[in-house]
């Protein structure tokens, strides 16, 4: 009896001293991360995959792995957080205090999971926002330090997501200047794979701060379970892809810690870097969808606004300009039929004119030798014309011929008694630097007040950080790539909060510079200085797995003369299209060919900018490329097919169509044809079903050749 009572009281002891494990669940339409938080605190990632449908097997899930390992707690592999505390101490081992999930607008959600060190003062907050239809999860840390003294924190990772697979396909987007956004897979194993930046500014001029991670197998566009990550950061970048001898993958993403050790002031709190990651469970195509739908509906700047076409003199004068040549180019512009005159490089300086890149950058006043009546003269013959006026800056740089470089050296980032060092003849300004902050906005500020009728500005960062010193940060240098890409935010918040709806185009000597973050406050991006149409096939192809055509800036030029106007038009077609270059580069079919392409991409804008993209022969496989973009509604849809560099006797297949309606009759209709040219592909109707299973016959053995296909339901 008394042994009986014994052990049922131990039995009650058990059952009331021993917590269940708790389950956090950021949950989204077809995604599920399960956070598990162990009895003795522990924060474990128990699942993450596609949701699962019975939230009655949720007691059968494993525990996983600890959700964000800690230097100290876990010394195997490359941890999340690593921090030297008040004292001395190099170890942190968390334990989870508490978290909150509250609604933050339709189908948002956000999850705050906190947890605190077991002995130092040290708060640690993980963010999950959930995107529920979009599929999409956004997550950063915040690190508190509520110790008497401050502590160093040597890295402070954004996320950390593990995975238990049979294998794991690692696809990454690198490249340099004019070739960027190359794609390579490879599987992973044990040991790990870095990509990262340490170029500060241009960061990404060498890696982009995206990847595509296809788990057991290769993903294709319509199978395999697959993840698309991305760190919103417009500065050094660092992402871990780690197996361990079990085969689990670990993935560690944030801001690179390199040269970047944060003192953190009692009561300071740090905030990592947004990393934004999506997972589908049907390939590549539903993730894009899903991204792009998230970019346009939550962050990319008037993601849901339209944009303009446009004539960009860059190309077609590069410095060589002057009032009557820009006001001619306009009459260009306004032949095309396109929205805007963008200005670029070359309009500003006076002691130090702009006639070359070696001299004027940052001194932002018109040159008046070339410009006599100022750029309000360029503003009035636009409004006279009919057509927006947009303005190319840089604000960020100097060149050492400049007065602003003769005013204020203290502003410019070098190392004390040495030679700066230049990329492109320039300099970087401090924008950890408040003062050097005012003055980058009010570049903007100035332009806007003294020329209200600008309608756009292509935002240019030509240099990486070459000479990594700030005088303003004194002996706080490891905190200068985290300040500059702080102060460039702050910047940029402020012209978006008194500028909200002016467009502005992100450009770093082609795409050198263009992550999520960063397109909060620009409308689209320059997607490569190579216009070359068969490489801009490949370079926007790697794009369009993150961002919606609206934000990829297209433009047509004289690259590549070996293609025709037509076919440099048809790819451009596929992004934000513009022009750069001069009439007088074109023959009289080309205008007229071009005139009537503006036209059509007007009429389809709704469908290319806003509908859901289809890749569907990819250039990396084939001699040939094609893409479809189909509206929502799945009434309308626009194919682009290319040929690039087909051999005379090789098989031809027929174009297979995705996203129709099976039941729906479609009339076909090519459209974008030079003056004179005759097609079959016309006055025909085919079921949605038809063009899906067995396509169309529409590639050539021809070179540089490309169709543009509209599809109207009947
Ligand atoms: C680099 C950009 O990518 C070009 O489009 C052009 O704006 C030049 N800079 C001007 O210097």
């Amino acid at each position: 009896m008394k042994l009986k009572a014994i052990l049922i009281g131990c039995l009650a002891l058990t059952a009331t001293s021993m917590k269940a494990d708790e389950l956090i669940k950021v949950r989204t339409q077809d995604i599920d991360l399960i956070l598990k938080v162990k009895d003795d605190g522990r924060l474990t990632q128990s699942y993450l995959g596609k949701k699962l449908r019975d939230e009655a097997d949720f007691g059968w899930l494993e525990d996983g792995r600890e959700a964000y390992t800690t230097r100290g707690a876990e010394v195997y592999f490359e941890p999340a957080l690593d921090i030297v505390h008040a004292d001395g101490n190099p170890s942190t081992f968390l334990r989870h205090t508490g978290h909150t999930t509250k609604a933050l607008g339709a189908g948002v959600q956000e999850t705050v999971v906190t947890m605190e060190d077991q002995k130092e003062p040290l708060t640690v907050r993980i963010h999950y926002v959930a995107y529920t239809q979009e599929n999409v999860i956004k997550t950063w840390t915040e690190i508190q330090n509520r110790q008497k003294k401050s502590i160093q924190v040597k890295k402070f990772a954004s996320s950390m997501l593990h995975f238990y697979r049979s294998g794991y396909y690692l696809t990454q987007f690198n490249g340099d200047w004019s070739f960027e956004a190359q794609m390579t897979t490879l599987p992973l194993a044990f040991g790990k794979k870095v990509l990262e930046s340490n170029l500060g500014s241009r960061a990404d001029m060498f890696a982009s701060p995206q990847f595509i991670l296809s788990l057991d197998q290769p993903s294709t566009e319509t199978t395999g379970e697959v993840l698309l990550g991305q760190l919103g950061w417009t500065g050094n970048f660092r992402f871990t892809f780690e197996v361990d001898q079990q085969g689990w993958l670990r993935v560690v993403s944030g801001i690179n810690n390199e040269f970047s050790e944060r003192t953190l002031q009692p009561d300071e709190t740090f905030q990592t870097a947004d990393f934004y990651f999506t997972l589908s469970s049907k390939g590549l195509e539903q993730a894009s969808h899903d991204l792009h739908d998230w970019a346009r509906r939550h962050q990319v700047k008037d993601g849901q606004g339209d944009r303009m076409t446009l004539l960009n003199n860059w190309e077609a004068t590069y410095f060589d300009f002057n009032e009557d040549k820009l006001v001619n180019l306009m009459d260009d512009a306004v032949r095309l039929g396109v929205d805007m005159f963008l200005l670029d490089d070359g309009w500003f300086g006076n002691k130090h004119p702009r006639s070359n890149d070696d001299a004027g950058l940052g001194d932002w006043q018109a040159t008046s030798a070339k410009l006599p009546n100022g750029v309000g003269r360029l503003c009035d013959a636009a409004r006279e014309k009919g057509i927006k006026f947009g303005i190319w800056i840089e604000p960020e740089m100097l060149n050492r011929r400049s007065e602003l470089f003769e005013k204020h050296p203290d502003w410019v980032l070098m190392f004390p008694n040495r030679d700066p060092q230049e990329f492109r003849n320039q300099l970087t300004l401090d924008l950890s630097n408040p003062k050097v902050q005012d003055f980058v906005f009010g570049v903007v500020d100035g332009l806007m007040t003294q020329y209200p009728d600008i309608a756009f500005f292509k935002w240019d960062c030509n240099s990486p950080i070459m000479n990594p010193y700030s005088p303003y940060l004194k002996d706080k240098q490891t905190h200068l790539y985290v300040d500059y890409v702080r102060g460039l935010y702050s910047v940029l918040e402020r012209i978006k909060q008194k500028y909200p709806r002016l467009p502005m185009m992100m450009c770093s000597g082609g795409s050198g510079r263009i992550d999520y973050k960063g397109l909060e406050y620009f409308t689209e991006f320059w997607a490569s200085d190579n216009t070359d149409p068969v490489e801009r096939l490949f370079i926007q192809y790697g794009y369009s797995f993150f961002y919606p055509s609206k934000t990829v800036c297209a433009h047509v030029t004289t690259w590549n003369k070996l293609s025709s106007v037509k076919f440099r038009t048809d790819v451009a077609s596929m992004g934000k299209l513009g022009f750069d270059i001069k009439l007088t580069d074109m023959t009289k079919d080309d205008i007229v060919y071009a005139q009537e392409a503006v036209k059509n991409y007007n009429r389809l804008k709704p469908i290319i900018l806003e509908g859901d993209l289809y890749r569907l022969v990819s250039p990396y496989q084939s001699t040939h490329a094609a893409s479809a973009y189909v509206s929502k509604d799945k009434r309308r849809a626009v194919l682009f097919t290319f040929d690039i560099q087909p051999r005379a006797v090789e098989q031809r297949h027929n174009v297979v169509l995705r996203g129709l309606d099976p039941n729906r009759r479609y009339r076909i209709q090519e459209i974008n044809l030079m003056p004179g040219q005759d097609t079959w592909v016309k006055n025909r109707t085919y079921s949605g079903d038809y063009l899906m299973n067995i396509g169309l016959d529409l590639f050539t053995l021809n070179k540089l050749n490309s169709r543009v296909v509209e599809l109207t339901e009947e």
